[in-house]
């Protein structure tokens, strides 16, 4: 099929490439010339593992071209689907329908007749509502109607290209699409992978996106309060977890407790709902619980590393991983730089290291005053306590025997609970991490920190509440 994806991100790029190896013909249009270059130049303007090599082949082969959006009238008139893949992310947390309106008002007048238009981005789901007169205010006199699908994306970045070439459901949901020709576009388009397509009016399926995040959310934040839990009862969680999930009810994945979600997708869309909630006057006290959950982890990194050291003032503390997750080079909503930031207002130092240099160059513009190392042995020297913030692989990797001899205090949080306990305790490590016995329950007096904005008072509040020996 001849398909167009318009906005060449996370989303879109993944998408170009993966229905390219399907055997389509795809043109990828982007507005920024600086990403555009890069394609062009064979450089990724992101990473995601496998997607050079996919993006490389196809180009070879001429299925995958890039084009910026001078050409978007030639590529998209004879298109049999066009996708779009904007952003619609404010920056600050919030919804941002400005840059779809304006692609559509370029894109819809330019629509052939017979060519299917894909929404693919996120949409909130009142604009969902009316999406269906708005392209149809702006469809060219001689295109007709233009079916149109709302088509949400489940990829997780770090797997993408797996994800979309092997999803676990492909969801359509019908905007307009009166003749039935869009549903019949996207199941040939997706007939490679083999997929379930559930098929709902356009509102549901965008409902049905926010929800799956929204329940992934409560699943992290559920893990994240459980751990406090096993904590308090020395029970450690990855057994506890183990146990739960043979009950197929329940299901595995998303129950790991750690330094709390990020991304583009799930803090932001659990802050929105619930932002929608509260002016609807729907009670949701559920979702309100899942985001305060999820603040309050970057958190608990502190109290332990207060508790660890009798204070933060001048500590000296190196953080290992600064994505959002890892296998990816997404720094979007990162918990990394809410605990980078809380330490740096609590007087410590703070030296960041991440395998991703793009990462460390635009954590250190986002968050004043933090310094990066090139290496984790670099970031560790002379350290007072290390913070695992990302789970790369990297970092189970390294010799934790010899990163002992040149920190100054053998003193670990595992944020992500990624390394082995034993071993680091071996190792030398005093070692941390949540809900595996090793990590002392948040007392009654910093659980007031729940409520507490600032982080200087918060931290001033935990010193005055805790006790124990300086350790630096
Ligand atoms: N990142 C994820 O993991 C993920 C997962 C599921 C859904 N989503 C959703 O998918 C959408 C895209 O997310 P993303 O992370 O890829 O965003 P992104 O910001 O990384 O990419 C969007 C791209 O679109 C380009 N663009 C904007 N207007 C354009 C135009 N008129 N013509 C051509 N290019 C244009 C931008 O320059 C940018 O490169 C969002 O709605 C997001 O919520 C993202």
């Amino acid at each position: 099929m001849r398909v167009s994806v318009v906005g060449l991100g996370y989303v879109g790029l993944v998408t170009a490439a993966s229905l390219a190896e399907w055997g389509n013909q795809v043109v990828g249009i982007e507005a920024s010339e600086a990403r555009l270059s890069a394609l062009r130049d064979g450089r990724m303007p992101i990473f995601e593992p496998g997607l050079d090599e996919v993006v490389q082949r196809n180009r070879e082969s001429g299925r995958l071209q890039f084009a910026g959006p001078d050409a978007m009238s030639r590529a998209v008139h004879r298109a049999d689907i066009v996708m779009v893949a904007v952003g619609t992310h404010d920056g600050h947390g919030g919804w941002q329908t400005d840059t779809i309106s304006s692609t559509l008002d370029a894109l819809v007048p330019m629509l052939g007749a017979g060519t299917t238009l894909v929404v693919r981005s996120t949409l909130p789901p009142e604009y969902v509502a009316s999406l269906a007169s708005y392209v149809e205010a702006r469809a060219g006199e001689n295109s007709g109607p233009v079916p149109t699908i709302l088509n949400p994306e489940f990829m997780r970045e770090g797997s993408a290209l797996h994800d979309f070439m092997q999803p676990d459901r492909v969801v359509i949901g019908l905007v307009s699409d009166e003749t039935g020709l869009g549903q019949r576009a996207l199941a040939e388009l997706y007939a490679p992978s083999s997929a379930p397509m559930v098929v709902l009016p356009a509102l549901d399926a965008s409902v049905g996106k926010l929800a799956a995040n929204l329940f992934l959310a409560t699943k992290i934040s559920f893990a994240n309060e459980l751990a406090g839990i096993c904590d308090s009862y020395g029970a450690t969680i990855d057994n506890v977890v183990a146990s739960m999930t043979y009950d197929k009810r329940i299901g595995t994945g998303f129950l790991r407790p750690g330094v709390g979600f990020g991304g583009s997708c799930l803090p932001h869309q659990v802050a929105m709902t619930l932002l929608d909630a509260q002016s609807r006057e729907v009670h949701a006290p559920l979702l309100a619980a899942v985001k305060q959950i999820n603040e309050f982890q970057p958190r608990r990194v502190l109290l332990a590393l207060n508790r660890m050291l009798s204070g933060l003032h001048d500590a000296r503390v190196a953080l290992l991983g600064l994505t959002f997750k890892p296998d990816t080079d997404d720094l979007r909503e990162a918990p990394s730089l809410r605990i980078a930031q809380h330490l740096l207002d609590a007087g410590a130092r703070v030296v960041a290291y991440d395998p991703m240099p793009a990462a460390r160059s635009s954590a250190v513009e986002q968050v004043p005053g933090l310094d990066v190392a090139e290496s984790p042995m670099a970031a560790m020297r002379d350290a007072h306590a290390v913070v695992l913030a990302t789970e790369w692989s990297v970092f189970r990797e390294l010799d934790w025997l010899a990163a002992a001899n040149i920190v100054r205090n053998p003193l670990m949080v595992d944020g992500r609970g990624a390394l082995d306990a034993a071993a680091m305790t071996e190792a030398g490590w005093t070692y941390h991490a949540f809900g595996r016995g090793t990590h002392q329950p948040v007392t009654r007096s910093e659980s007031v920190m729940v409520n507490v904005q600032n982080a200087s008072a918060a931290i001033a509040h935990a010193e005055g509440a805790l006790d124990g020996g300086h350790t630096r």
